[in-house]
């Protein structure tokens, strides 16, 4: 089935590449939890596809649960503050987290979400990031998991919006400025 492609859209990284990537973090993931119960939490919204299928590709019991956070608007800049929009509807003490993130651009989202969680005393918390632009890390943070290093551009497809639009793209693109510009705000 050819998948939809807004005409403002270039692809970065083809549906193909991406399955692939997740299929060997997946692997990886079942090889080093082996045995063990798994707190997959999903910072939503952007993280919801790879959540969905790095969950159904790992080959242990996983238990979801999801954070809501907003941190840009409807802008493509950090803002630098991280609000939480949706907490955990469950206690995670003692559990091993995967802190599944779309995409580390700043930091500032997930340094911020790191500090937040060891308050509840997990046994032990991990980051997979689909995404990480390294031209732009303001604050350093450990990634055990990592899909692609991307140069600095906007991304969006598999999750990732601008203006709340292009999430249900089953690729990654990158949005060309000018009629991205002129799109009206979602
Ligand atoms: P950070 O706090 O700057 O690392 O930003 C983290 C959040 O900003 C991500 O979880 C995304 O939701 C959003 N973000 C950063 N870069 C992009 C992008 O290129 N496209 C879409 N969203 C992005």
């Amino acid at each position: 089935m050819p998948s939809f492609r807004p005409p403002e859209v270039r692809e970065l990284i083809s549906k193909r590449r991406i399955d692939e990537r997740v299929a060997e973090l997946a692997a990886q993931i079942t090889r080093e939890y082996d045995g063990r119960t798994l707190v997959l939490l999903c910072v939503l919204k952007g993280s919801f596809v790879f959540a969905a299928d790095l969950a159904r590709a790992i080959a242990l019991p996983v238990r979801m649960e999801f954070l809501g956070v907003r941190s840009y608007g409807a802008d493509t800049k950090s803002s630098g503050v991280v609000q939480i929009t949706q907490d955990l509807t469950r206690p995670v003490e003692g559990d091993d987290i995967l802190l599944v993130e779309d995409i580390v651009d700043t930091g500032l989202t997930l340094s911020y979400l790191r500090e937040q969680l060891r308050s509840r005393n997990p046994a032990s918390i991990k980051v997979a990031a689909l995404l990480h632009k390294p031209a732009r890390v303001e604050r350093e943070v450990e990634i055990d998991y990592l899909g692609f290093t991307i140069d600095d551009v906007f991304v969006v497809g598999y999750g990732l919006d601008f203006a709340e639009r292009y999430r249900n793209l089953a690729f990654l693109g990158v949005l060309d400025a000018p009629s991205a510009a002129a799109l009206p705000t979602a």
